[in-house]
Order: structure tokens, then sequence, then C-alpha cells
């Protein structure tokens, strides 16, 4: 596995080569939920580019930027045992100017849910990631469906500025207990990560009642709400793949998510119908 550290060096390899270029951004503390992207990436391309870089443009003042897992020997190990072509781990100055050209996520499907929470998130996101596409120049860059709202929004920058790359969607990969695989997973104590499995629990239950043919959204979230009583939730929303809110699910085209915070990590879950 090639570590490569510098854009320049990066580019110098990308350039010279005729290969298909699979890439899976990250921001480290690798988890099963990664490797499962990077396997997928490895069965689909050449060569496969794994970024680590935990992007402070998408963390707001008072996130967890500061304590944000950082693992790099671990993940560098994990890279290797996958067969990972170039682990590409750039640093801040490398990336960020003082006044530079920002991306602006669009309003409508960036402001709500997620963004209504994090305003700017996206625009961080979306800022870090055409920057990391622009230097490795992927034909096929793979991402989680945990993140539905960021897939989306990757998918809409995408069409939006006519880049020429194919956004993988990528299933959730869960814990064998039902909670969705996350770097923030390790803030959780033993107690507050039995009270979490109700997040799954509650996407369940909303499927169930999916394949009961009950389609009403209002009463879909309101079971789930039950189930989730004791935690604080955030939001518990229903929306199609345009992350616009719906009253009937429209089956292959549903999106039911979730947002708790459990003392302060913030979950996310979420379940494609
Ligand atoms: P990070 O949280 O490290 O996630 C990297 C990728 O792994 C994302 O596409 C995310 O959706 C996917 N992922 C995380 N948990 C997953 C799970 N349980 N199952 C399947 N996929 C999962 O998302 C980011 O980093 C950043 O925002 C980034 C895109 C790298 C830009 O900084």
């Amino acid at each position: 596995m090639n570590i490569i550290n510098t854009i320049q060096d990066l580019r110098n390899i990308i350039k010279n080569t005729k290969a298909t270029v699979g890439f899976v951004p990250t921001m480290g503390a690798l988890h099963d939920g990664h490797i499962s992207l990077i396997k997928k990436a490895k069965e689909e391309n050449d060569i496969v580019v794994v970024s680590i870089f935990v992007n402070p443009t998408q963390f707001l003042a008072g996130e967890d930027l500061d304590s944000y897992p950082v693992k790099m020997e671990v993940d560098k190990k994990i890279c290797e045992l996958c067969k990972v072509d170039i682990l590409f781990t750039p640093n801040i100055n490398m990336m960020y100017g003082n006044d530079e050209v920002l991306i602006k996520a669009p309003i409508l499907r960036s402001y709500t849910l997620e963004g209504q929470r994090r305003p700017e998130h996206f625009d961080g996101v979306l800022q870090i990631v055409l920057k990391l596409f622009n230097i490795v120049q992927p034909d096929n860059a793979y991402f989680g469906k945990k993140d539905a709202q960021q897939l989306s929004l990757i998918k809409q920058m995408v069409d939006d500025l006519f880049l020429d790359i194919n956004i993988v969607e990528c299933d959730i990969i869960r814990e064998s207990d039902g909670l969705a695989m996350s770097s923030r997973n390790i803030y959780l104590t033993k107690p507050q990560r039995e009270l979490s499995l109700n997040i799954s629990k509650s996407l369940r239950i909303a499927s169930n009642l999916v394949a009961k043919n009950c389609l009403d959204c209002d009463e879909i979230i309101t079971a789930m709400g039950k189930v989730l009583q004791q935690m604080d939730i955030e939001y518990i929303s229903i929306v199609n793949q345009k992350f616009e809110r719906i009253e009937k699910i429209e089956l292959k085209n549903t999106i039911i998510l979730i947002a708790v915070k459990v003392d302060n990590t913030r979950l996310i879950d979420n379940i494609w119908i």
C-alpha cells in the first residue's frame, strides 16, 4: 500500500494510470461500515484510493472536532489488510486556504433534518468532497446510506456541477445487535448503548408496519416515537429520495430517518423503503 500525504504525489500516480479508480473518502477511525465500502470499491475498480481527513469545515462550533477519534496506525493496518492501493492522508494546510472559493449546499435539501440542527454542515461536506474528487479524479466514489442526506447532496452536486463521477450507494452495516456502526459509537457507555438499541428497533417496527401495508407516515412516526420515548429525539422524519417530506410511503422512494441524542452523543440511522 502506498501512503501518500501530498496532493502532487497523488496526482502523479493517478495521472499516469489508465486503470479505473475507486475512491472511498473517510474521516478515519475505520470500522466495518467503512470496510464494506472499501471492499465494494476493490471488487469494482483496478485501483482503490481511501482518504482519511477529519474535515474541520463540516463541524460546527461546539461539536466534537477536537475529540473526534483519531486512530491512524490502526487505520493504516486495516487499509493494508483490505488491500487498499493508495491511502491519502492530507493535512489541513494542504486542503484549505484562508479566503477561498466556497461551495454552498442547496437550501431545500440541506437546511432540513441534519442541516436544520447543523446549519452549514453540508457546505463543509461538499467543499471537502469536491476538493477530494478533484485531487483523486475517481471513476467511482463510494458513500454509505447511513449518511443518507449527505449521499443525496453529493449526488446532487455531481449532477449540478457536471462531474464525471459515478456515485455508488452502499448499504448500512450494523453491529450484531442492530446498532448502526459509527465512529461515534465509542463515546457510548454500556447503559447508553443499551438504550441506543431502540433506534434500530423503531426502524424495524416501521418496516414491519409498511410490510403490513400501513403507508400512513404520521401513524408510522407515532409508533416509532413510542419506542424512542426515553430518548432525546431530534427528529423522526419520512422523506422521498429528494428529501421532500411525504405523507404516504412511496415504495422504493422512501427514507425513514432518525436522529437522537444520547447524552452528548448524536446518533443517526435510517432505512430505505
Ligand atoms: P465518515 O463518517 O468517516 O464516513 C465515511 C463513509 O462511510 C461515508 O460515506 C459514510 O456514510 C460511510 N459509513 C459510515 N458508517 C457506515 C455504516 N454503518 N454503514 C455503511 N457506511 C457507513 O462521512 C464522512 O466520513 C465525511 O462526511 C466525508 C464524506 C469523508 C467528508 O468529510
